[in-house]
């Protein structure tokens, strides 16, 4: 089994060093256009699993993305992150040069490859490189939903006082600030949320979930790394051991909710064939005018792309 990781720096060389821990790919690339930071980056995860007795290979090749031949998965977390101050949005055309030239040399080497996209802003560079590389869209999917789902767990735990191993919710939308988080499917344990916190109290913690990257943005002057490396490899992992995990990902819509033909979070099942079912919602009215406000945030940022793709 052969990952490819295009662009290592935070989030790319935390995820290759995950990764490897997993101890289930036999070989991890990763490419970089600056080939020095691939070449130390792959030098140093490769000594630590030395140490850590882990076997997976772990090669950077620079910029040479012939060495990606064959690949099963391709990761995507190449581009600029945000600085304090900035919006994920203000990154949209120079990352889409970006995703396009890294998704057109990479398909062509591994034309079966699952592709998991993390640049920001994440709907529309998934959605980029779904028209760039021309294949299925199940095999095209966005990773933001996992993460944002954590945050909100996260920070119901703190507030409870309850393991976020027990809470399981349901996130829709775009990776923005109107991104949804679902009171109404959340549950700890199976038992709903609502036993356990108000919908007004959930408030507060929503608005925080979607201020969560930018809280770290503002302590680190840059985006996160781990736990979006995490939440890669959760999507990496139920893909290659088949395992149909349910995740909220960005996926194209072909109709459900009524939109189509764009990238937004969604429950869907992993496995072996990337995006195997879309999971639709029995939502109510508030719930699809959130869903909607959501789609419009992503819809106006597409037509400020000045990428002919
Ligand atoms: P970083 O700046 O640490 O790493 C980006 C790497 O991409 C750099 O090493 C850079 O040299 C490389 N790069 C730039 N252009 C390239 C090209 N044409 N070919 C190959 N490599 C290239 O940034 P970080 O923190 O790793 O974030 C990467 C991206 O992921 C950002 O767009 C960020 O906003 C996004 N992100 C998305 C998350 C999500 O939830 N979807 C979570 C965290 C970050
Ligand atoms: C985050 O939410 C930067 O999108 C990234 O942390």
């Amino acid at each position: 089994m052969k990952v490819t990781i295009i662009g290592a720096g935070n989030v790319g060389s935390s995820c290759a060093s995950l990764l490897s821990h997993k101890d289930i790919v036999t070989e991890i690339v990763l490419l970089d256009i600056k080939p020095m930071i691939s070449k130390g980056k792959s030098l140093d995860i490769s000594q630590m699993n030395v140490v850590c007795d882990i076997n997976t290979r772990l090669i950077g090749f620079g910029n040479d993305f012939s060495k990606s031949e064959n690949s099963e998965i391709i990761v995507i977390t190449c581009g600029i992150p945000r600085k304090q101050g900035m919006d994920r949005d203000e990154l949209l055309n120079i990352n889409a040069e970006i995703i396009h030239f890294v998704t057109k040399k990479s398909i062509f080497f591994s034309p079966k490859a699952k592709f998991i996209i993390v640049s920001n802003p994440l709907d529309i560079m998934t959605y980029v490189s779904y028209v760039t590389s021309n294949i299925d869209s199940s095999s095209v999917i966005g990773m933001a939903g996992i993460l944002d789902s954590a945050r909100y767990r996260f920070f119901l735990s703190e507030k409870l006082n309850i393991s976020p191993y027990n809470i399981h919710t349901v996130l829709l939308g775009g990776h923005g600030d109107y991104m949804v988080p679902l009171y109404r499917y959340t549950s700890i344990s199976g038992i709903p949320i609502k036993e356990f916190i108000s919908e007004k109290e959930n408030e507060i913690i929503i608005e925080k979930t979607r201020k969560g990257g930018e809280e770290i943005v503002n302590y680190l002057g840059t985006s996160a790394w781990m736990a979006p490396a995490a939440s890669i490899v959760e999507m990496i992992e139920s893909i290659l051991k088949n395992s149909k995990k349910v995740f909220s990902c960005s996926t194209l819509l072909k109709g459900e909710y009524g939109i189509k033909n764009i990238y937004l979070g969604m429950p869907v099942v992993l496995g072996k064939n990337g995006i195997e079912r879309v999971i639709e919602l029995n939502l109510n009215n508030e719930e699809i005018d959130l869903l909607k406000m959501s789609y419009n945030s992503v819809k106006n940022t597409i037509k400020k792309l000045k990428i002919k793709i």
